[in-house]
Parts: structure tokens; sequence; C-alpha cells
């Protein structure tokens, strides 16, 4: 992408929007554009913490992986969104593994330029911390979800999430597109994938949502839905 079509990309993203023009062209100077295929590791935890992404298209699984190969998903991420800022910040080594849900493009900053732009520019550390407590508050949903939920419950209140940050509105219905596998859910829910699917069924069963295609949840019933996060 030319300089030119990189800075009318950086207007529209939030966490760019206060930079003035000058701003944005010595940003698309430092940066540089990287692509991925879907299923590609970006990087692992563990590994140094070389550079900040912006996703700029495609979407991101942040995931936790044991020793037997099972995969703990602590985050999806979207268009607009960053990821690898932790390790840059504190200087310990990734806090987890990222992978490409999607083929993906991103805008990459390396660790000395993504400082100096943060040093420089205490709006956009403010609005990196505003990110790292809204994810803090998710975990912390999260371990409260393991802790105190049933599995429909843990479920419920996963659907409720996703209908809340990406939900399409149709009149009394929210329709949820997402690109993840029955695995990928059951992991983000934290339950096994046998649990997620009887749990969907008596869900659908219910009337609180409608399966039908692949790639999409509809809900269908919030209030009951929501009756279910116990
Ligand atoms: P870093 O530790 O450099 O590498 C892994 C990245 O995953 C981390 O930076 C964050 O950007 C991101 N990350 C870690 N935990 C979460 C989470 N709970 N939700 C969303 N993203 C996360």
């Amino acid at each position: 992408m030319d300089s030119q079509s990189l800075i009318s990309f950086f207007k529209e993203v939030p966490l760019f929007s206060h930079l003035d023009n000058e701003e944005l062209e010595q940003l698309s100077q430092i940066c540089s554009e990287k692509k991925f295929e879907k299923g590609q590791t970006i990087f692992y935890e563990e590994d140094m913490g070389t550079g900040f992404y912006l996703i700029m298209s495609g979407q991101v699984k942040i995931v936790m992986l044991s020793s037997d190969g099972r995969e703990h998903i602590l985050g999806l991420l979207r268009e607009n969104d960053f990821f690898g800022e932790m390790s840059i910040l504190d200087g310990q080594p990734r806090s987890a593994t990222a992978i490409a849900l999607s083929d993906i493009k991103t805008m990459t900053i390396n660790r000395e330029d993504f400082t100096k732009l943060l040093r420089s520019n205490p709006d956009m550390a403010i609005k990196i911390m505003f990110v790292l407590c809204k994810r803090l508050r998710q975990a912390d949903r999260n371990v409260e979800s393991l802790a105190f939920l049933s599995a429909p419950g843990r479920v419920a209140r996963t659907i409720m999430q996703l209908a809340d940050e990406q939900g399409i509105k149709d009149l009394e219905k929210i329709i949820i597109n997402h690109k993840m596998t029955r695995q990928e859910f059951a992991s983000i829910a934290g339950t096994s994938r046998e649990t997620l699917t009887r749990v969907l069924m008596d869900f659908k069963d219910e009337g609180i949502l409608d399966l039908s295609s692949k790639h999409q949840i509809i809900l269908v019933d919030k209030k009951l839905l929501k009756e279910k996060i116990v």
C-alpha cells in the first residue's frame, strides 16, 4: 500500500484518530505491511516481542496452548484491533500465541519505533491503556464464569458477549457472524466440544437460538438467554 492510502486507512483507525497529518505521515514511514494466511502462527507464546501489530483486515485468535496441544482462546480480534503490545511494554516474552483465523493483513511497528511513538503521544498511550482495561475486565469475567457458572451458563454468557460486541440487530433478533469452529467456540466458553454441542441444541430446542447456518448464530430470545447465565 502506498503512503497516501496508508494514511487514509490510519485516519479511520480509532487508535490513531487524534494524530495530525504530519504524525500520520511519520507513522506511515515506520510501519510495514505483513500478510498471513489462514491458520498461520504470527508468533508463539514465550517468543521475544519484536513488534506491535494492527489488524487491517481479517481475524486473529489469541491462544494459550497446553503441553498436549489443547488450546484455550483468550480473545478474538478483528479489523482495527491491535495485539503484541504487552511484551513491548513490559519487556517480557510474548504472553500468548497469535494465530490467523482467516487470511489477514496487518501493519506492524518494531519495538523501538513503537516505544518512541507512545512516548511522544500520551493520547495514544491512554487509548492503549483503555483497551488493556477492557481486556482485563473480560479476563476477570472469564475467571468468574469458570469459578461460578454452570456449563450452560458459560455458553450463554459467551453468546451474550459475542452478541454485544459484534451482533447485528435484525428486528427482535441479533445475528452473530463468526468464523469459529465448534472446538474454538467451546474453548472460549470453557467447556468441551461435546458439552457445547449439547447446550446449543438445548438452546435451539427452547427457541433461544436459530442455528440453521454454519457460520451464524441467531439470537432469537435474548431475555431467555440471559436467564441461562447461572
Ligand atoms: P504480547 O504479550 O506481546 O503477545 C501476545 C498478545 O496477545 C499480547 O501481547 C496481547 O496483545 C494479546 N493478549 C493477551 N491476552 C489477551 C486477552 N486476554 N485478550 C485479548 N488479547 C490478549
